[in-house]
């Protein structure tokens, strides 16, 4: 469970969260609706502790990120996969060295080669990726590319899934590929996902509850389908850009 109360974040005199409430659920999918600059990247960032509030608190599964010491935040962050817009694969390491990464880094997991070469395939196979140890990114396809880094921030099997804008720049199609690769990590690992999205069509697929962030401060926050009914309307504003299909 991730618990945000009354969140505010400034850089310098420019106030971005206002006081953030949110809650995000054991096991669900939430998504973080909002305009461009609305401050998503930074709430997100939030949770894991790369930035830390001015004024209110941040709990993730009872643990209040904001007073973690260094080790602290390294089990956190053993147990919150990211997936980034900007984290990029290695171009110049292969498919499989990119997904054993985390798990090579982490001094503390001694495996085997074969039990590594075991993680790797399991997690990848999990997004439907075979006979791909030996390619390297540049060879792979953009959507191909995301669930690559899908199985690498999930390889150490963390509960919770952090995602950043993982669709922009895609195709509908791959786009729609990458939504349903979000649900299969949820549905087969049961892990807790906060998704940011700009793509409202893509929010509604994967979402269990969405929250709508704007001006600083969470206006809306409910299941897909009251938030397509709320008559909040900066929300109402902002889902007109969209027709459902
Ligand atoms: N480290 C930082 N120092 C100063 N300003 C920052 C920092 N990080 C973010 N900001 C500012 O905070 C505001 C919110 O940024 P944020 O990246 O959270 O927006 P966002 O909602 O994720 O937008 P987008 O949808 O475009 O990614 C922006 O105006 C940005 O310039
Ligand atoms: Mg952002």
């Amino acid at each position: 469970m991730i618990h945000v109360q009354g969140l505010e974040k400034s850089f310098g005199d420019r106030p971005i969260l206002l006081g953030v409430d949110l809650l995000c659920r054991t096991g669900e999918t939430t998504v973080i609706l909002g305009g461009s600059g609305a401050g998503k990247s930074v709430l997100m960032k939030h949770m894991v502790g790369l930035l830390t509030g001015d004024k209110g608190s941040v709990e993730v599964d009872g643990q209040q990120v904001g007073e973690l010491d260094a080790a602290g935040l390294r089990a956190l962050r053993d147990r919150v996969g990211m997936v980034f817009q900007q984290s990029a694969l290695f171009d110049s390491m292969t498919v499989f060295e990119n997904v054993a990464f985390p798990v090579t880094q982490a001094a503390r997991e001694k495996l085997s080669p074969s039990e590594l070469a075991e993680r790797v395939h399991e997690s990848l196979a999990l997004f439907d990726l075979h006979d791909v140890d030996d390619l390297t990114p540049a060879e792979l396809s953009g959507g191909m590319r995301k669930r690559v880094a899908l199985a690498r921030a999930i390889i150490r099997r963390p509960g919770i899934v952090l995602y950043d804008e993982l669709t922009t720049g895609l195709d509908p199609v791959t786009t729609r590929q990458v939504d349903s690769m979000i649900q299969t990590a949820r549905q087969k690992l049961g892990v807790t996902s906060v998704v940011i999205s700009h793509d409202i069509g893509s929010a509604f697929r994967v979402a269990d509850q969405i929250a709508f962030l704007h001006e600083g401060r969470i206006l809306a926050h409910g299941r897909p389908e009251e938030m397509r009914r709320s008559e909040q309307p900066e929300l109402k504003e902002f889902l007109s850009s969209w027709e459902p299909a």
